[in-house]
């Protein structure tokens, strides 16, 4: 066995279900679940009829560096979305199948397998970023490190998941300065990007234009699973630096991750109609509006700049918080220091939760109902 399977985590989910084992929550309150960010709004009936009208794609095999209507349709959207000078569909872009497998294979490609290769992640973080570390032979750092020495890559993650920050252009120009003295590559995942509520977050490859900089050891991640409500056609693309993305296709020709014709021409559809984006968000903004104004002391949580999470601080400890809500109110979220890794004696995530505003309108309602009164027995 690869004796590096051995040190990956537990997922914050089997950590939650390890946690709530015992409960038994009451059966005449309806569960539910705002534990796990799977967008639930409709996907729209443009994209199921793409996918609908190219099932003869499934006759043939697909290159992993999709189709030039694809890439071109993604160059198109980059360019308008953010602003920028148009991507050449050629070099500077390619399709993924979704975010979370690009940003695992991406760490592979890139990490020079050296005894001090490190990994940078936010903290709190996506978890794959972790695993995808740990499986290149490298050892993954939580939050900003003391020494740059021996980091080859770093994960950012804007709108982040879970507090919904997102990196201003001094943020950035710091990393990529950062990035420059010490030589890593920056990963930028961005799959919240489009789920905002004011100003359109700014994107990596925008800030590296704003700044007169290239994209030299830049790359950025999207997705159409949030954007699109599509999280099972497994669709987003990774777009930047030509050479990255040149080593980054070869590796994926031999992992074969290339994307079904089929899938291809249903992410046309996504990623060159807007209107859908925007009824996602209205959903979104609709769920904050009602339900933020709903908390009372000792809850507290801010309005996120991006993404469908409440990042909610807890007046007691987080998982004692989650097991117990849904112990006594059948709710589920997720506690925040499941999230995060303890470092010099401080968990980042704990004393939060992080709840989902993934379903309906008036299950989200009605679970804060329930979260507040739980919080007010406190
Ligand atoms: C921060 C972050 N990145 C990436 C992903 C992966 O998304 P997908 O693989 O559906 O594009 C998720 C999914 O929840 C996420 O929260």
């Amino acid at each position: 066995m690869n004796p590096r399977l051995a040190k990956l985590q537990p997922y914050p989910f089997e950590k939650l279900r390890a946690l709530i084992a015992g409960n038994a929550p009451p059966a005449g309150l309806r569960a539910i679940n705002l534990q796990i960010g799977e967008p639930k709004h409709p996907t729209p009936a443009l994209v199921k009829d793409a996918l609908a009208g190219a099932l003869d794609g499934l006759a043939s095999y697909p290159l992993t560096a999709g189709t030039p209507e694809l890439r071109r349709a993604i160059a198109a959207w980059l360019a308008r979305r953010y602003g920028i000078p148009p991507l050449d569909p050629e070099t500077q872009l390619l399709p993924v199948n979704g975010t979370r497998e690009a940003l695992f294979a991406f760490a592979q490609t890139v990490i020079e397998p050296k005894p001090d290769a490190r990994v940078v992640c936010p903290n709190p973080f996506y978890q794959i970023y972790e695993g995808a570390a740990l499986l290149a032979g490298a050892t993954p750092i939580y939050g900003e490190p003391e020494s740059w020495a021996g980091v080859q890559l770093l994960y950012a993650c804007s709108p982040a998941n879970p507090s919904g920050h997102v990196m201003d252009l001094a943020e950035w120009r710091r990393l990529f300065e950062l990035a420059e003295r010490h030589g890593f590559v920056i990963a930028s995942d961005e799959c919240y990007s489009e789920i905002y509520f004011e100003r359109p977050p700014l994107g990596a490859l925008e800030a590296a234009q704003r700044l007169g900089r290239g994209y030299e050891r830049l790359v950025a991640f999207s997705s159409l699973s949030k954007r699109s409500n599509a999280p099972g056609l497994r669709s987003g693309f990774v777009a930047g630096d030509a050479a990255l993305i040149k080593q980054f296709l070869r590796y994926r020709t031999y992992h074969g991750s290339a994307m079904s014709l089929a899938v291809q021409a249903a992410s046309i559809a996504a990623w060159q109609d807007e209107r859908h984006v925007e009824e996602n968000r209205r959903l979104y903004a609709q769920k904050f509006d009602r339900v933020l104004p709903m908390m009372r002391p000792p809850l507290a949580a801010e309005r996120p700049d991006g993404g469908f999470y409440i990042w909610l601080r807890t007046p007691n400890d987080d998982t004692e918080f989650a097991r117990r809500l849904h112990a006594q109110y059948n709710v589920l979220v997720l506690p925040g220091s499941f999230l995060a890794r303890t470092v010099r004696g401080v968990n980042p995530g704990a004393n939060h939760v992080r709840i989902a505003l993934v379903p309906p309108l008036d299950e989200c309602v009605e679970a804060m109902e329930r979260i507040a009164r739980f919080a007010a027995g406190l």
